[in-house]
């Protein structure tokens, strides 16, 4: 299949819709990342993005819609809870994606065969248009191959997905650079199950004390019943290993020097304030207070890893696990295989 490198005007914006409306898989831009988006309500569509980006079925979608109006008019939920309808005000449109039981319009293709779907209202212009002029709602799960980083540019997108998809609309590089906070309010307390730009204390203040998934700070056990299913599978890892190292700057430094002298192979992800005191090569992920710069490059420095090859290990920080270093931290640790050296 030869994919297309659309931009982002009203005339590419019409090709791709064209494409979505006969069918078709097209990647587009959202403020998080690139989401590879089909007909959320034509069961055979959603299939394609299964196929093209080798995802396991079981693993349900989220479905992008372009204002709060697109859940009553193609009638998506089955309850529209009052915490919603809280959070869709306060943080929509933006990195926040809100599970409620579904009803019977979602094709099982989405909900993986769940009771509930996962809803997103981004606030990337490009996008909106695109759900907009498509005039339907859209599933997109991010649009990388399953199992690497997703992307955050257009170039991202090609890297992993070109030939297995009809377009990819460019719309630059995403601004958040971390996939969207994902709430579920199915259960009796809400509960966080994935962290995003949306922290956990800015949900707290809309609609009170919220639960936080095992599985999104620690490693699931083989028995373990997981409560959104793309937790269970292998993430965003290069093929170079990657280990986190808790403990500050400078016995990072000093650890990671050490290391370098015995094996030149050795790399690091580091903050940029480090660059200058580390011997080996760097990819830096902006300041170390910055953790907002950090979550816009994270993604694109676990493909530069592989990317300048050469590497067996690189280092990076052990994150915070609040605020936004939480998201970080859960997607990090992945990339980890959950391996952290404390330095303390
Ligand atoms: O920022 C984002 O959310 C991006 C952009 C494209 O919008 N999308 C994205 O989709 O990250 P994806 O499919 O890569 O991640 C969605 C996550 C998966 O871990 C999936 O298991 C979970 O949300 N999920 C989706 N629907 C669910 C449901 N009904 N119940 C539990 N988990 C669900
Ligand atoms: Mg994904």
């Amino acid at each position: 299949m030869n994919t297309l490198l659309l931009g982002s005007t009203k005339e590419d914006i019409k090709t791709a819709a064209d494409i979505l409306q006969n069918g078709g898989v097209v990647a587009m831009p959202t403020e998080t990342v690139y989401g590879l988006a089909a007909d959320a309500l034509d069961g055979e569509a959603v299939k394609k993005i299964f196929l093209a980006k080798r995802r396991p079925m079981d693993n349900p979608l989220i479905v992008h819609i372009a204002e709060v109006g697109d859940i009553e008019r193609f009638n998506l939920v089955s309850e529209f809870p009052e915490k919603a309808k809280k959070l869709a005000e306060k943080f929509w449109p933006g990195p926040l994606t809100i599970i409620m039981k579904k009803s019977s319009v979602i094709p099982d293709e989405v909900s993986a065969g769940l009771s509930t779907v996962a809803i997103r209202l981004p606030s990337h212009k490009v996008a909106r248009e695109l759900i907009k002029e498509s005039g339907t709602v859209l599933a997109a799960p991010s649009a990388n191959r399953s199992g690497s980083p997703s992307p955050t540019t257009a170039q991202h997108v090609m890297n992993d997905l070109c030939g297995d998809i009809q377009a990819v609309v460019d719309g630059g590089m995403c601004d958040v650079g971390v996939e969207s906070t994902v709430i579920t309010l199915a259960t009796k307390t809400p509960r966080l199950l994935r962290p995003g730009l949306v922290t956990v204390e800015q949900i707290e203040e809309v609609i009170g004390h919220i639960d936080v998934d095992h599985a999104v700070l620690f490693k699931l056990e083989s028995d373990e019943k997981v409560s959104s299913p793309g937790m269970k599978y292998k993430h965003y890892a290069p093929k170079a290993k990657v280990v986190l190292l808790s403990g500050d700057s400078e016995k990072f430094i000093r650890f990671v020097n050490a290391e370098f002298e015995k094996d030149s192979s050795v790399g690091a992800i580091c903050y940029d304030e480090d660059i200058d005191s580390l011997l080996c090569n760097t990819i830096p992920i902006g300041k170390a207070d910055d953790l907002e710069a950090q979550a816009h490059l994270l993604f694109d420095a676990l493909r530069q890893v592989d990317k300048q090859g050469g590497f067996t290990t690189v280092y990076a920080h052990c994150p915070t696990k609040t605020g936004v270093g939480m998201a970080l931290y859960n997607r990090l640790i992945r990339a980890a295989s959950f391996e952290v050296i404390s330095l303390e």
